[in-house]
C-alpha cells in the first residue's frame, strides 16, 4: 500500500466508512504500467531516463535504427539497475514487431516527424491503447486527420507529449487565468524561438555543432531536421508555443483556431552559418533552404481571441518562447518576466517583476510534485508529461491532452505552408472534432493529480 492510499484509507475510516470489506479496504498498490519507446535518440533517451526513476513504470522494449543511439539508451539503463528491455532493431520497420508484444500498455514514439503518424496508426491497429507521442503529430493534413479518425475508430488515445504545456511559470498564468487575474483574455503570443544552428548542423559524431553536415553525414536531428529547411516554409514546430496558450482559452473545449495567415522572410542564416563555419567550398554552402528565417503566423479564434505565433530557428538569438497574455484587465510576458495587473499592480502602468505572482499562483501540481520533477529535462517540465501519461493509463482514463488538441495545434504548420505558398492568404482551420468543440470541457491540469 502505498503512502497516498493508505492516507485515502485512514481518511476513510476516521469518517466511519470502515465497513467496507478487507479487499476493498486495501486498495491494491499502484499498478505497473509497461511501456515501449520506439526511437531512442535524444528526446527518446530522456523519456527513458525519466520513466525508468518512476516506480510505476516498467520499459519492456524499445527500438531504434542507429546502434549508437541504442548504445547510449543502453548505458541509462544499467545505470538505473532496472531489468534490460527486450530490443528491436535492424530496419526502419522493426517497430512493427515491437507492436506484437502483448503486454503493452503503451507506447511513445520519438522518432523523427515523418514516422510519428505511422506509427502512431500501426500501434492503434495493433491494439495498444495508448500512445504518446512526441511532437508533432504528422506532415501533412491528411496525416493529421488518418490520425484522428484511428484514435476514434479504435477507441485509443493519443497524447502529443507536449510538455511546455506543463512548464512552471506558463502553469502558474493558466491558474491565474482560470481565477480571472487577467479578465476575459483577448491576444496570446507565443512561439518557437530558439537558435537551432547547431541542432540542424554537427559532425556527425555528436549531437550539436561541431560542423556543418547534415543528412546522411549529420548525427542525430542533423540527420533528418534539416531537411525539412532545404523543401518546407512554414511555422514547422508550433506546438511548443500554441500549447500552452491553446489550453488558457480552450481550444477544443469551448472554443477553436478558425482560420490563419503566416508570413516568411527571406532565408539567410543557415547559409551563412555553414559558410563561417565550413567555408564558401563546403558542399553544403550550395545547398538552397526554403524555410524563411522568421515565420510569423497569425490565428483567430471562434470566441474572438488573436494568437500571434513566431518560428525562429536559424538565427543567432537568445532562447525565448516569447509567451504573452493578455486580456482586458492584465499582460503577462516571459521575455521580460513581467506582468501588469490593473489595479493590483503597484505601480500603475509599470510592468513588475512577476515572479511573486508566480510563486503566489504556483500550479497544485508543481506544489506537489516540483521535488520529483527536479532533475526530469527541461526545468522539471519533461516529468510532468510522462506523469500525466502514466497517470491516464493507470486510471484507464482519457489523456489531458488528446488528439484533438494534437490535430489542431500540429495543423498550423501545413496550414502555415499552404498560406505561404498562396501569398499569405487567410486560410480556415478543419474541425477535428466535428463540432464536439461546442460541448467539451477542458479536462488539463484541473487539479494536483495529473
Ligand atoms: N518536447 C521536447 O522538448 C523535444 C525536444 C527534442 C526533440 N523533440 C522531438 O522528439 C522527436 C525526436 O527528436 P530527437 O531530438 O530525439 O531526434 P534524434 O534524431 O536524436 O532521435 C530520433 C531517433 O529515432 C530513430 N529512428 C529513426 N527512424 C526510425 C525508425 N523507423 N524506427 C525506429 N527508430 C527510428 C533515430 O535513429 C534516432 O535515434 C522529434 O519529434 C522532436 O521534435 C521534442
Amino acid at each position: 500500500m502505498n503512502r497516498r492510499t493508505f492516507v485515502k484509507n485512514t481518511g476513510l475510516a476516521a469518517a466511519g466508512f470502515a465497513i467496507l470489506p478487507a479487499a476493498q479496504a486495501f486498495t491494491a498498490p499502484d499498478p505497473v504500467v509497461k511501456l515501449g519507446i520506439i526511437g531512442v535518440g535524444m528526446r527518446g533517451q530522456a523519456h527513458l531516463g525519466n520513466a525508468l526513476r518512476r516506480k510505476d513504470v516498467n520499459i519492456v522494449a524499445i527500438c531504434d535504427i542507429d546502434d549508437r543511439m541504442l548504445e547510449m539508451a543502453n548505458s541509462i539503463i544499467q545505470k538505473s539497475g532496472k531489468p534490460m528491455p527486450k530490443v528491436f532493431k535492424g530496419d526502419v520497420n522493426a517497430w512493427k514487431k515491437l507492436l506484437e508484444l502483448k503486454e503493452l500498455d503503451g507506447v511513445i514514439i520519438a522518432t523523427p516527424w515523418e514516422w510519428h503518424a505511422p506509427m502512431i496508426i500501426g500501434s492503434l491497429e495493433a491494439g495498444i491503447k495508448y500512445v504518446g507521442t512526441e511532437v508533432i503529430l504528422g506532415i501533412t493534413m491528411q496525416d493529421h486527420w488518418d490520425v484522428v479518425k484511428a484514435a476514434e475508430h479504435h477507441n485509443a488515445q493519443v497524447m502529443m507529449l507536449e510538455n511546455v504545456c506543463y512548464r512552471r511559470d506558463v502553469m502558474a498564468v493558466l491558474n491565474m487565468v482560470r481565477q480571472g487575474l487577467f479578465g476575459e483574455l483577448i491576444h496570446l503570443q507565443g512561439g518557437y524561438q530558439h537558435d537551432l544552428r547547431n541542432v540542424k548542423f554537427n559532425n556527425g559524431q555528436q549531437p550539436y555543432g561541431g560542423g556543418v553536415e547534415f543528412g546522411e553525414k549529420g548525427f542525430s536531428e542533423a540527420r533528418w531536421r534539416t531537411e525539412h529547411s532545404v523543401h518546407r516554409n512554414g511555422d514547422l514546430y508550433p506546438t511548443h508555443g500554441i500549447g500552452p496558450v491553446a489550453e488558457m482559452i480552450n481550444i477544443n473545449r469551448g472554443n477553436r483556431f478558425v482560420s490563419l495567415s503566416s508570413f516568411a522572410t527571406k532565408t539567410r542564416g543557415l547559409h551563412e552559418y555553414i559558410v563561417k563555419n565550413g567555408g564558401e567550398q563546403h558542399p553544403n554552402a550550395k545547398v538552397q533552404f526554403k524555410l524563411g528565417d522568421i515565420v510569423t503566423t497569425t490565428i483567430s479564434c471562434a470566441n474572438g481571441e488573436t494568437i500571434l505565433l513566431q518560428h525562429d530557428t536559424n538565427l543567432p538569438r537568445p532562447y525565448s518562447l516569447g509567451f504573452r497574455v493578455q486580456g482586458t484587465r492584465g499582460i503577462w510576458m516571459d521575455v521580460n518576466h513581467s506582468l501588469y495587473i490593473e489595479g493590483l499592480s503597484k505601480t500603475n502602468d509599470a510592468w513588475e517583476d512577476a515572479n511573486s505572482w508566480l510563486e503566489q499562483y504556483d500550479h497544485p501540481l508543481w506544489k506537489k510534485y516540483g521535488s520529483s520533477a527536479e532533475g526530469a529535462g527541461h526545468g522539471g517540465m519533461d516529468f510532468f508529461v510522462l506523469h500525466a501519461f502514466v497517470e491516464s493509463i493507470k486510471r484507464k482514463t482519457a489523456t489531458p491532452l488528446d488528439v484533438y488538441d494534437a490535430a489542431a495545434w500540429s495543423a498550423i504548420t501545413p496550414l502555415s505552408e499552404k498560406s505561404i505558398e498562396l501569398g499569405n492568404q487567410t486560410v480556415e482551420f478543419p474541425d477535428f472534432t466535428s463540432g464536439q468543440w461546442m460541448y467539451r470541457r477542458n479536462t488539463f491540469a484541473l487539479n494536483d493529480e495529473y
